[in-house]
């Protein structure tokens, strides 16, 4: 039953569920949220700091959730459930991963949307008339994003363009998007990281992102570092479970989950020196999020003027937007692949079902930008709330439940198994990564959630 499972919900290879998993993992927050919070806490200093967590801690996350995926070849809820028929409560670890990732892609598609609907700008040439006054560029963003209609046609276009990708299925949805989109996007942020590095007074935003300063190497920094190691990885929230139950039985998984953890921190270097020599030769402020891409970067591109300008403002948008559509298409995997296993019904009945709920919840978060700003909840608005929830609270409990799991409730042959292929690899690296799963990782994700709390 396995083997028919899998020739239809399986990746077709090691290279199409490395693309996929790569695909999740580069989003926005390797583009706009990673070379900012770089540059912040120290460059250098914090370059290194994040490659010891992102392969340390963030890597074993992953691995973590591919054994249980693959393990189980199922959804997380059933997964945790059917792995421990004696403690159905760890079941909840999966309940809480799909309520992450229902919050996730409803700011996602929010942020994804304003991408779009700058998309359509640039290659327009309306940005260009913005010109590159600063003041006005974010008179025009504000005003955009506390609009009701515009930013809410755009997300449910690219929800739309989502589900349809979902609605290929595996193989040929998920994968067969995935292996072109990754190559398009690698492309585009390489020629934006030559035109950069072309313009003058370059240097100093390679200075500002590389040159290690130990000083503003803060606990705060320290934190955010693992924070940042977590989401961008997509661990803490199942997906990566989904996606590890499609993964072919004969793949090495410590291999596999070092390829996209290197890939991913690539271009996540790759994007700052994209952004920041541009940034600074222009002599203008670093800055993060919503700023940075909506703000500083079309000022930046309007200052090459002309042709040049509008050409490398709609890369950049498309480059962030694709981003985001191949992140967004593995939460709506998670989602819909568990419905789907829920419900045992047609893919489109849980995609369709999916995808209403989400535009629905979609458009209160971008609602309250603007009409429904009012609308508090504990002293800030939704928008505000759903962002702490997906970066601080959610994703940490999450990972912590994994690993507990992992490391204390399963079997330790189960993950022997898995990391071994029922003993056909030697995995040397076994019991290091078991002393990570067991004690390592849950302690600096305690660490992580009790001083968010505090
Ligand atoms: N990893 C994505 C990013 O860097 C975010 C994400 C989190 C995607 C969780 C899917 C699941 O932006």
């Amino acid at each position: 039953m396995q083997s028919s499972k899998q020739s239809t919900n399986s990746f077709s290879s090691s290279l199409g569920a490395i693309m996929a998993a790569v695909g999740s993992a580069v989003g926005l927050g390797n583009i706009w949220r990673f070379p900012y919070i770089c540059g912040k806490y120290g460059g250098g200093a914090f370059l290194l700091v994040y490659i010891c967590f992102v392969f340390g801690i963030g890597m074993m996350l992953m691995m973590s959730e591919f054994v249980i995926g693959r393990r189980s070849r199922h959804t997380p809820v059933k997964a945790f459930e059917s792995l421990s028929p004696k403690h159905k409560g760890w079941r909840y670890v999966g309940v809480l991963g799909l309520i992450t990732c229902f919050f996730i892609l409803a700011q996602y598609l929010v942020i994804s949307g304003w991408t779009l609907s700058y998309f359509f700008d640039a290659i327009t040439g309306r940005m260009a008339t913005m010109g590159q006054d600063s003041v006005v560029l974010k008179e025009y963003f504000t005003a955009f994003s506390t609009s009701a209609l515009r930013p809410v046609v755009f997300l449910s276009v690219f929800a739309v363009l989502t589900a349809i990708v979902i609605l290929g299925g595996v193989q040929k949805g998920i994968e067969a998007v995935s292996k072109v989109l990754m190559p398009v996007l690698v492309v585009l942020l390489v020629l934006l990281c030559v035109r950069s590095l072309t313009l003058p007074g370059a240097s100093k935003g390679l200075e500002y992102l590389f040159s290690p300063d130990f000083s503003k190497l803060t606990a705060e920094g320290v934190l955010a570092a693992m924070g940042q190691a977590m989401f961008s990885l997509s661990v803490g929230m199942g997906v990566m479970i989904v996606y590890g139950s499609y993964i072919p039985v004969s793949d090495n998984l410590f291999r596999t989950s070092m390829w996209i953890t290197a890939s991913d921190t690539f271009i996540a270097i790759l994007a700052g020196v994209a952004i920041f020599p541009a940034v600074f030769s222009c002599g203008m402020e670093p800055t993060s999020g919503p700023g940075l891409s909506f703000c500083v970067l079309p000022s930046v591109f309007n200052s090459m003027g002309g042709v040049m300008g509008t050409i490398f403002a709609s890369m950049f948008f498309l480059l962030l937007g694709i981003a985001a559509l191949t992140s967004a298409i593995s939460l709506l995997e998670a989602l819909s692949a568990w419905l789907l296993e829920t419900l045992r019904t047609h893919r489109w009945t849980a995609t369709l079902i999916v995808i209403v709920a989400e535009i629905a919840l979609a458009v209160v978060v971008s609602l309250s930008n603007g009409v429904w700003s009012d609308f508090h909840i504990t002293d800030i608005t939704f928008f505000d709330f759903v962002d702490r929830l997906n970066s601080i609270y959610l994703p940490p409990l999450g990972a912590l439940g994994t690993v507990l799991f992992l490391g204390w409730v399963l079997p330790s042959d189960e993950l022997h198994d898995e990391l071994s292929n029922q003993g056909t690899l030697r995995a040397v690296y076994y019991p290091a990564v078991r002393f990570i799963i067991r004690w390592v990782a849950p302690l600096a994700l305690l660490v992580v959630f009790v001083s968010s709390l505090l």
